[in-house]
C-alpha cells in the first residue's frame, strides 16, 4: 500500500523512521515470497506509540515483521504497510548473569556473543534464523532448548492500548511455539538469565547442534523451517516423510526431501504454490492419520 500523503512522509522523518517504498518483501523473507509495500523502518523505538497513532490518523494498516524467516507472505501488491525494527541498533548489554538484547538482533549471533563472555542454556537455538524478537514471539525451539525458559523480563509495545510496557517473565506464558503475546505486541527489547559456562563447553554443544541440524535440515534452500507445530505426542515431518511425500511439488513448492516439514521454494515459487502444497499436505495427513496438523508459519494475506 503506498503512502500518497507527502505530510505524512515527512512526518515520519521527524520520527526517524526510515521510509522505503514498494519494498518486495520477497526480499525480507526467507521463503523468497511476498508482494510490494511500503516499509517503515524504526530507528527509535521509542517513537512507535507516535508513529501507530500517525498511521491510525491517516487511516493506513501496518503488519510488523520481524526477520522475516518464519512468514510465508502473499505475492500481490499489499494492502498493508510493513515496519521493521532496525537491524543496525542492535547491541547487547551484559550485567553479571543477565544480558539486555535488542528485539532486532540476530538470534545467532546473540547465541555467540553470549558464549563469548561465558553465557550458556541457549547453545540449542543457534542455527534457528531469525531475530530475537521473532524467537520470543513463538517461544523458538530447538534441540532440548526454548527461548522462553531464559527470559527474565521483556520491553514490549502493546499496539492494543499499553503502550510501552515492560513484563516480568511470571506475566507471559511462553508454551510450545505460543506465547500469551497479543497478535499486534511488538517485542522491543528483552532481559535473558544465562548460566555460567565454560565458552569451549558451549561451543562444543553448538557444533553438535549444528552438525545435527546440517544432517538433518534443508539449510542451503529457502524455506521458512518448519511448516506445520508437531501435534501433541507426534511429529508431522516423520507423517509426511511416512506418506512417501518428500519430493511432492505444487508448482514450484516442493517438500523437502531432506526433512518432510520443510517445504522450499526450489523452482520460483509463488506464496499460492507453497498455499496449495500445505493445504494438500495437510488434507493427506488428516485423511491417514485423522490429525489436523497447525501451521508453524505465519501466514498474511491480503
Ligand atoms: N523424521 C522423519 N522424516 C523426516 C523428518 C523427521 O522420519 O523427514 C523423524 C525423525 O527421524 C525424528 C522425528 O521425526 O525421529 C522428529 O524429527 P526432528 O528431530 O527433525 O524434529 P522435528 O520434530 O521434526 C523439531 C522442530 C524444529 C527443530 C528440531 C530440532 C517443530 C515443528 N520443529 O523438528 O524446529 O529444529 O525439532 O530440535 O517443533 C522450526 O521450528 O521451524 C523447526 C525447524
Amino acid at each position: 500500500m503506498p503512502i500518497e500523503d507527502p505530510k505524512i512522509v515527512a512526518a515520519l522523518g521527524e520520527l526517524g523512521v526510515t521510509y522505503i517504498p514498494g519494498q518486495p518483501l520477497s526480499e525480507l523473507t526467507s521463503l523468497g515470497v511476498g508482494g510490494r509495500t511500503d516499509l517503515l523502518r524504526i530507528r527509535n523505538f521509542d517513537t512507535l506509540p507516535k508513529l501507530v497513532a500517525l498511521l491510525a490518523r491517516a487511516g493506513l494498516p501496518w503488519k510488523f515483521l520481524g526477520g522475516g524467516t518464519n512468514v510465508l507472505i502473499e505475492d500481490k501488491d499489499l494492502s498493508w504497510l510493513v515496519l521493521q525494527l532496525d537491524p543496525a541498533r542492535a547491541e547487547l548489554h551484559f550485567n553479571g548473569e543477565t544480558v539486555e538484547v535488542p528485539a532486532a538482533a540476530d538470534l545467532g549471533r546473540t547465541v555467540m556473543e553470549c558464549a563469548k563472555r561465558n553465557r550458556g542454556g541457549m547453545e540449542g537455538l543457534i542455527g534457528v534464523p531469525g531475530t530475537v524478537g521473532g524467537a520470543l514471539r513463538m517461544n523458538a525451539g530447538a534441540y532440548g532448548t526454548e527461548i522462553g525458559s531464559y527470559v527474565r523480563a521483556l520491553r514490549l509495545y502493546r499496539a492494543g492500548g499499553g503502550g510501552i510496557e515492560t513484563l516480568t517473565s511470571h506475566e507471559v506464558r511462553f508454551d510450545y511455539r505460543h506465547t500469551s503475546f497479543a497478535p499486534d505486541d511488538i517485542m522491543l527489547s528483552v532481559k535473558l538469565a544465562l548460566p555460567e559456562k565454560p565458552y569451549g563447553e558451549i561451543l562444543e554443544r553448538i557444533k553438535v547442534c549444528n552438525e545435527k541440524r546440517r544432517a538433518s535440515q534443508p539449510l542451503k534452500e529457502k524455506s521458512a523451517g518448519c511448516i506445520f507445530k508437531n501435534p501433541p505426542g507426534g511429529s508431522a515431518g516423520r507423517m509426511i516423510d511416512e506418506l512417501g511425500l518428500k519430493g511432492h511439488r505444487i508448482g514450484g513448492a516442493v517438500v523437502s526431501e531432506r526433512h518432510a516439514n520443510f517445504f522450499v521454494n526450489r523452482f520460483g515459487a509463488t506464496a499460492d504454490d507453497l498455499l496449495r502444497l500445505i493445504d494438500d499436505v495437510r488434507e493427506r495427513v488428516r485423511r491417514a492419520f485423522g490429525a489436523t496438523l497447525e501451521e508453524e508459519v505465519i501466514v498474511w494475506k491480503s
